[in-house]
């Protein structure tokens, strides 16, 4: 039921009563100087315009508004049975032509930094086989620009799900090391148009996600996937998505290597990836689930990580899948090594994990593919912590805590921001104190590894405002303001209003919102053989 202004004004008191007591909990103050605090969003969630009729000719190498390529996700979601509402990001926020609103409103919120993706069939509507986009290039350097101007520090990330259709049709995306160089030579242009001003990269997002989601279950494009795993037309669930993971990660490589070689020492930047990071408790206290959740924190975290930090898969991994694993050349393992300086850590899961090697697992976890483990958010049908608005994420803040704890002790506490970190549910209204209450607890954990030694340099919100929420469409909402998709109307809700206050309540605040932001940063850059490495 829609409020009356009174009836807001009157709840608005009450919650910035809540958050004046709350606000000896957690401050600003319990981080770091220089700390990021940001928003995220992802160019197709929030950003695109295709023209629909276009869509459905793209093989003729349709564009749509601004010059951009049709991609992967343009195509996937008008295929009808994809997206269950039938909803699709043709349009999403409609930021392309609010961007300056966008920022503004993020300059009011205080963060002093913003992590957007760049859409690739933006810049390169058919990849490498195409010409390059000026228009794209020209929103790009728009945005950045907008952003430095409001003292805001640009994260960005190459590629957030999507990709040039071209690149699909040509020779199966993440299935060809093809991709490899298609991803290098965008990468390249991002760094050369806009390296002088971003200096926060991230190359891939969620490329574990990706795999899963893309190649296992095939619920994101190219939508490939075998029984018992999903109901695709096509795919092989026990063998692609091993193909995919090596690609996704020699593409990061190759774009890394050029950057740390080629810009790196003369634009200052750092370079990282961002992961999803779930984290898993044993089902039991016994010795099987103990290594069912290390398995599974292996499965989903190092089987990326690993290779990017020490040079190789994980042994893990490697245990179950034996030689279905690709192996990496030496020349690959040691590039691999220096191909992080931090690790952006995407964080919203924490389940249960119990062994399927000695028990059997009738509700999934029996294959190698998926580590012998079986995931949940119960136990004995009690929630491991409050639901959410999607069914496997649950509110448990201290799995942030122990993931950074995981990550911190396997990679030898490499810089680390967090990328995302969010709430969903399908309420339509701007009262959520339930938001509140998850980002007070999630940082108040963040705060404690940080205390306890965990280099944590950022925190993005995910996400700025209700965007495309992937196969759940525009129902599932994870904004701190509200936008009303007929009329586009952004709103905030009560939880960015608290965001504000914490972040603009204390004196360090202001400080630290930085005219140069990307001046802020302490890492400490030292010179290896051929490329730039960061160490602290
Ligand atoms: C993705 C976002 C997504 C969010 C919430 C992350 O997996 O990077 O694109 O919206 O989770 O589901």
């Amino acid at each position: 039921m829609e409020k009356t202004p009174i009836q807001f004004f009157i709840s608005l008191i009450i919650v910035l009563g809540r958050v004046v007591i709350c606000h000896t909990e957690i401050s600003r103050s319990d981080f770091p100087d220089g700390f990021f605090f940001g928003t995220s969003t992802s160019a197709y969630q929030a950003c695109v315009l295709t023209v629909l009729s276009l869509v459905s000719r793209w093989i003729e190498g349709a564009v749509s508004e601004g010059g951009k390529g049709v991609n992967n996700w343009d195509v996937f979601t008008h295929i009808q049975g994809n997206i269950a509402s039938g909803d699709n990001g043709d349009v999403a926020d409609n930021h392309y032509h609010v961007y300056k609103d966008d920022v503004e409103m993020m300059h009011s919120l205080g963060v002093n930094s913003y992590r957007f993706s760049i859409s690739w069939a933006r810049i390169l509507p058919r990849g490498r086989f195409g010409d390059i986009n000026p228009y794209g290039i020209e929103f790009y350097n728009n945005l950045i620009d907008e952003l430095l101007l409001k003292g805001i520090a640009p994260f960005a990330t190459l590629n957030h799900f999507d990709i040039p259709q071209e690149l699909e049709e040509r020779y199966g995306s993440w299935l060809s090391s093809l991709i490899q160089d298609d991803f290098a030579y965008f990468a390249e242009i991002c760094f050369r148009s806009f390296g002088d001003r971003v200096k926060y990269w991230m190359t891939i997002n969620e490329p574990n996600v990706y795999v899963k989601f893309g190649y296992l279950k095939g619920q994101y494009p190219p939508g490939r996937c075998s029984s018992p795993f999903g109901n695709c037309t096509y795919g092989d669930s026990e063998t692609e998505p091993i193909i995919a993971t090596h690609n996704l990660i020699l593409s990061h490589l190759k774009a890394s290597s050029i950057y740390k070689i080629r810009y790196q020492p003369k634009q200052g930047g750092y370079i990282g990836i961002a992961l999803n990071c779930p984290m898993y408790i044993p089902m039991t206290d016994t010795e099987m689930d103990r290594q069912a959740a290390k398995r599974a924190m292996a499965f989903d975290v190092a089987w990326y990580l690993d290779p990017l930090m020490l040079g190789d898969y994980p042994s893990e991994v490697r245990n179950c899948l034996g030689n279905q694993l690709p192996k990496f050349s030496k020349a690959e393992m040691n590039m691999l090594k220096d191909s992080l300086d931090f690790i952006g850590v995407n964080h919203y899961i924490t389940l249960y994990a119990k062994d399927c090697i000695h028990s059997a697992c009738d509700l999934g976890g029996s294959h190698a593919i998926e580590g012998f483990v079986y995931t949940s958010g119960e136990r004995n049908g009690i929630p491991i912590g409050e639901r959410t608005g999607i069914s496997r994420f649950f509110v448990v803040p201290d799995g942030l805590e122990k993931i950074i704890g995981y990550l911190k002790a396997r990679y030898n506490n490499k810089p680390m921001f967090v990328t995302e970190n969010g709430i969903s549910s399908l309420d339509q209204t701007t009262e959520d104190s339930k938001r509140i209450e998850y980002h007070k607890s999630y940082l108040a954990a963040l705060a404690q590894a940080i205390r306890e030694g965990a280099d944590v340099r950022g925190y993005f919100v995910w996400s700025l405002m209700d965007n495309f929420e992937w196969i759940y469409g525009y129902s599932m909402r994870f904004g701190l303001h509200h936008v009303d998709y007929h009329t586009m109307k952004r709103t905030p809700r009560l939880s960015a209003i608290w965001y504000k206050n914490f972040l603009t309540n204390d004196i360090q605040t202001d400080q630290s919102v930085s005219k140069n932001p990307t001046k802020d940063h302490n890492f400490h850059v030292t010179k290896t053989n051929a490329t730039l490495s960061s160490s602290f």
